[in-house]
């Protein structure tokens, strides 16, 4: 129990500065000023973003929105973008991450979670994280961004993948997009649909908005649509601009079916990479380093998992390319993007190793 306000470290800004600067060439540790900031207020640090949980409402049968507080360390970021939220859960850091659902005016974050099956960090933070509780931040990333002209929108969601499409529509609507814009959101069954009060607000106040479901476990009523993406739900649109998001085979369903006739397209996958089956692996040499280690690996599994396999205990989140925790520099060598399959071999260029399989003899800054 704190007797200082949390927004106190906004006043205290000031004098942070020569703390820094201590930090900085090493007279202190960062994380000994830390502990006296916390000690202050738990939400309190030099330069880590603590976030206190404002509010928490469920928004599906197995989503829930969390509304939080972030101190004055938060850097900001766009609609769309996605946050790695921290967690300790049995003395072990944990981290996932999340995509804004909503950055309110008064400096509040929104957040969209979906209950993972087995997943440690959603099911703590569905059911056991409290209000008043404090999450720490990681910074916003992502590219998704709202279309420039008023030509209309096709956003394209499966399950979790409407959070980042909706904090983008929200945005959009508030800022006075007068183009159509339909909303697709595919869900396996009826109570998955999430934001539906929400939504349908929006499209009461914005008549250009057009929401459609897709149902592929329940049985559609009414103007439900029936299974996984098919070109035919979005015939008649005309040429959009076509957002997706959403598990691996969506994303490659839509970029197939509507690569070619859209007006733009942009997507973004929440799946693990998958891999060629049909290529065989071939022997390769792996330098970590910084850890100087040598081990002999492989050109068909992530440089994440084999330096896992190796001892080593990479920081990563996501593990699908999306959150930058576990991005590393490439020293020497080659690696090719597991969902894209591109080329990267510029030495110093930054590799996200849960994406990257090296293909041929590399040294990775790890
Ligand atoms: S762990 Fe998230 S990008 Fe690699």
């Amino acid at each position: 129990m704190s007797f200082l306000p949390f927004a106190g470290l906004r006043l205290i800004r000031p004098l942070l500065v020569p703390l820094r600067a201590l930090v900085r060439g090493q007279w202190l540790r960062e994380s000994d000023v830390d502990a006296l900031l916390r000690a202050c207020h738990r939400g309190w640090a030099l330069d880590r973003v603590y976030a206190r949980v404002e509010a928490r409402q469920w928004v599906a049968d197995d989503m829930l929105e969390l509304r939080l507080r972030p101190n004055a360390n938060w850097r900001g970021a766009r609609p769309g973008q996605h946050v790695q939220l921290y967690v300790e859960r049995e003395g072990v850091r944990c981290s996932r991450s999340y995509s804004l659902t909503r950055m309110a005016e008064d400096g509040c974050l929104e957040f969209a979670v979906k209950l993972q099956p087995g997943g440690r960090v959603s099911s703590y933070l569905l059911h056991q994280l409290c209000v008043g509780e404090m999450l720490e931040l990681g910074a916003a990333d992502g590219d998704l961004s709202w279309p420039q002209d008023e030509q209309g929108v096709l956003l394209l969601a499966a399950g979790s993948g409407l959070t980042p499409l909706l904090g983008l529509l929200r945005e959009a609507l508030v800022r006075g997009y007068s183009g159509p814009v339909t909303l697709l959101h595919y869900v396996r069954e009826r109570g998955q649909k999430a934001f539906v009060d929400g939504l349908e607000t929006l499209a009461r106040q914005h008549p250009n908005l057009e929401l459609r479901w897709a149902l592929s476990g329940d049985a559609p009523v009414d103007d439900e649509l029936r299974g996984r993406f098919h070109p035919g739900h979005v015939q008649g649109l005309g040429e959009r601009h076509v957002l997706a998001c959403g598990p691996g085979g969506f994303v490659d369903s839509v970029r197939q079916a509507l690569g070619a006739s859209s007006r733009s397209l942009q997507l973004e996958s929440f799946s693990p990479p998958s891999w060629d089956e049909g290529e065989p692996a071939r022997s390769v040499n792996l330098r970590f380093a910084r850890s100087a280690l040598e081990v002999a690996g492989d050109s068909r599994r992530s440089l994440l998992e084999q330096a896992e396999a190796s001892g080593l205990r990479p920081a990563h989140g996501c593990r699908q390319g999306v959150c930058a925790s576990c991005t590393c520099t490439l020293v020497s060598g080659c690696v090719r993007d597991l969902r894209s399959g591109e080329l990267f071999s510029e030495p110093g260029q930054p590799i996200r190793i849960c994406v990257s399989a090296p293909q041929g003899d590399l040294t990775v800054d790890l």
